[in-house]
């Protein structure tokens, strides 16, 4: 799947032996997200295809994981790492508790690659570092001679997310792994799945069956669905966690409730189970907050959800109760927040929930109001800042996108880099702003290539937010590293955005 890499082969076919010349260590320059310091150092280090390479500071499980992933990530660039102990590895990985949990210092010489992190995460995004390293100068003569350096990073926000709606249409597994394959490489450590929706409930909960047995029969046009069994959920969030990545699920309510509605008529104000929904409208749709039934049924569906959940998030919704009386909505929304953080986990909620009972434990994500977000602030709780006119994917690019809507604007690729989160809303500070989150709602979005079309190469940009402190952050050194990268979208066969000419 993967083009070789060209100078070695033709070296060892004709039996020549190569001097490969030095690399000028520019693929150091052209890192997304950008990394904080890069220090060029004289001299070269060559990766050899079967180079080793040591763990250290990994607990035993740890290790055991971070090979499985090390290895199989390293077989892409056509490297067949072999494991070594102690000092004479060439590639040492090391996990170096002075460093910040996300941290990395990557550094090479003669002797070989050093890549230490404050954490196992900081130890893989230093390899993620190398990883595009290598893509960068795969095309060039010196593929695997890498330039001495020395780069130290970190992240500016602990959450950096993508979303992807798995309501409106429903995509499996492989292709959800697909996803996070390839948003790894940008350093991306969350991933928000929207499970539910009035289009459809994709995520098995064992107490109520029907929610998928029924609830998951269909999708927005009228398509089949799906939905995932808890078997299947695990193997997801373990795939995800071995790449450090964290999933977080989503169960909206009140509102974008249909499926669940549809599936038990009990939990109907009137007791009546509406038709399945396969259009694209919006706040149609409500729990009851008079029945007792409802908060049974969201206990429930979040015990099922924490326990399928090692991370620290789990998501309420709470965006476009449009039919909702407001009192019902606070009743609704509270006794969700209450009951996840009676879980141990911190519940997030779209910047609505600023109506309802928040505090330091609760997060608000802002996607349409500064207004709410600022409520949310005032009332202490966490920030995540996700704009639909910067971060909704699923905007089309300009008017000549084929797919994806358009009612938060166009978003052409500067528009979804050229901004920051702590920029937006008037009296907040920046302490309070965990992260940042590329989504993609997917009322038009049928395939994996849809996916990759609308996300790609924008969710680059958000990446990069997410990572890169704003003073580092510009648009058109952005767009020029970004040229860099499309030849690694290429080699990986990742579809995206060429322009609409
Ligand atoms: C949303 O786009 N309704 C969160």
């Amino acid at each position: 799947m993967i083009r070789s890499l060209p100078f070695f082969s033709l070296c060892a076919f004709l039996l020549l032996s190569c001097a490969q010349p030095e690399s000028d260590g520019a693929a150091y320059q052209q890192l997304i997200p950008l990394a904080d310091t890069v220090t060029l150092e004289n001299g070269s280090f060559t990766l050899q295809e079967n180079a080793s390479y040591s763990l250290n500071g990994f607990s035993a499980q740890e290790a055991d994981s971070f090979d499985k992933v090390l290895t199989d990530q390293a077989s892409i660039h056509g490297l067949s790492l072999t494991k070594a102990s102690g000092a004479e590895a060439a590639l040492q990985l090391n996990v170096d508790p002075s460093l910040a949990n996300e941290a990395y210092l990557l550094e090479i010489n003669g002797d070989g690659i050093s890549l230490k992190g404050g954490s196992p995460a900081g130890v893989y995004f230093a390899w993620q570092t190398l990883r595009q390293t290598l893509f960068l100068q795969a095309d060039t003569e010196q593929a695997l001679n890498l330039r001495a350096v020395r780069i130290s990073d970190q992240p500016t926000y602990s959450y950096r997310s993508v979303m992807l709606d798995v309501a409106r249409h429903f995509f499996d597994a492989p292709t959800v792994k697909e996803l996070i394959d390839q948003i790894t490489l940008y350093k991306v450590n969350t991933l928000h799945l929207h499970l539910a929706d009035d289009q459809g409930w994709r995520i098995e909960i064992k107490k109520w069956p029907n929610l998928t047995t029924h609830g998951g029969l269909t999708e927005v046009g009228g398509t089949d669905g799906g939905f995932y069994t808890q078997e299947q959920y695990n193997d997801l969030v373990a795939y995800a966690q071995e790449r450090f990545i964290t999933i977080v699920p989503e169960i909206d309510l009140p509102g974008h409730t249909n499926a669940a509605l549809s599936s038990y008529p009990e939990l109907n104000c009137d007791g009546i189970a509406p038709e399945l929904y396969t259009g694209i409208e919006v706040g149609f749709s409500t729990l009851c907050a008079d029945k007792e039934i409802t908060y049974t049924f969201l206990k429930d569906v979040f015990e099922e959800l924490a326990q399928l959940t090692p991370g620290p998030y789990l998501h309420i919704g709470g965006d476009e109760s449009h039919v909702t009386e407001e009192d019902d909505y606070v009743k609704m929304v509270n006794f969700a927040l209450q009951t996840v953080k009676d879980l141990g986990k911190t519940p997030v909620g779209w910047d609505e929930i600023s109506h309802g009972n928040l505090d330091q434990n609760t997060v608000s994500q802002y996607w349409a109001s500064s207004e709410n977000t600022k409520k949310a602030y005032d009332k202490g709780a966490q920030l995540i800042i996700s704009p639909a006119i910067h971060a909704y994917l699923d905007m089309k690019y300009d008017s000549l996108t084929p797919i994806g809507l358009k009612w938060a604007g166009y978003l052409p690729i500067e528009k979804a880099y050229d901004w920051s989160p702590d920029q937006l809303v008037e009296g907040i500070s920046a302490e309070r702003i965990i992260g940042t989150e590329a989504l993609l709602w997917t009322e038009s979005v049928t395939t994996s290539a849809d996916i990759q079309y609308l996300m790609f190469p924008r969710v680059l940009g958000i990446a990069e937010i997410g990572w890169t402190s704003a003073d580092k952050r510009n648009l058109n050194a952005y767009k020029t590293r970004l040229e860099s990268h499309l030849k690694v979208l290429d080699r990986l066969e990742i579809g995206y955005y060429k322009g609409s000419e």
